[in-house]
């Protein structure tokens, strides 16, 4: 009987201990997303389209979108903007444009929705009063490891 009690008690300490140390859920925050899931998934449509490799820009292009979505979903509200709204206003429209011309296969368009959408990441910045926040059509890879050109016929 009394063991019973040990073991009972001993149970019970124990998966106290185990919640006390689960750790809170990792939420990052607008600017945690936007440097990790958003800059370079733009980073790399823009490679994909300047070397006019379509299959990857079709797969690039969707996971953009995908990552602007992860961001609406999970900060709907960011200090007094609503997210999904300015989302609809600004990169919307200029990402179905990229997807077209890339469907298309179409070089000129692409560039030109390119940097549309561009210009929407540094339209959302100001409506956000942050100005200094400068996105631009790259300029070099920050992926060494990986191809962009077409390597396939
Ligand atoms: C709906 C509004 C919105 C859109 C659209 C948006 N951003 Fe942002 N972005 C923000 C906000 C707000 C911050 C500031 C977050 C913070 O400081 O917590 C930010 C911050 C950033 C930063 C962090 C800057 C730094 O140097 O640390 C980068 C990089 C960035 N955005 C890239 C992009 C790119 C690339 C796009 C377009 C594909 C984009 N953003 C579209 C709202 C937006």
């Amino acid at each position: 009987m009394k063991s019973t009690l040990v073991v009972l008690a001993l149970a019970v300490s124990a998966s106290t201990v185990a919640i006390a140390q689960t750790p809170p859920p990792y939420q990052p925050g607008m600017g945690d997303l936007m440097v990790t899931i958003v800059q370079p998934r733009h980073l790399k449509l823009g490679l994909a389209g300047q070397a006019r490799n379509w299959d990857y820009a079709d797969y690039a292009q969707h996971e953009l979108e995908e990552a602007l979505e992860t961001v609406e979903k999970h900060i709907p509200k960011w200090r007094n903007l609503d997210i999904g709204q300015l989302m609809a206003a600004t990169v919307k429209q200029p990402l179905e444009e990229v997807e077209k011309a890339v469907k298309a296969k179409n070089a000129v368009a692409f560039d030109a929705a390119y940097r549309q959408v561009t210009e929407a990441c540094n339209a959302c910045h100001r409506s956000a009063n942050l100005p200094a926040i400068v996105i631009k059509v790259p300029d070099a890879s920050a992926f060494p490891n990986q191809e962009f050109r077409v390597t396939r016929p």
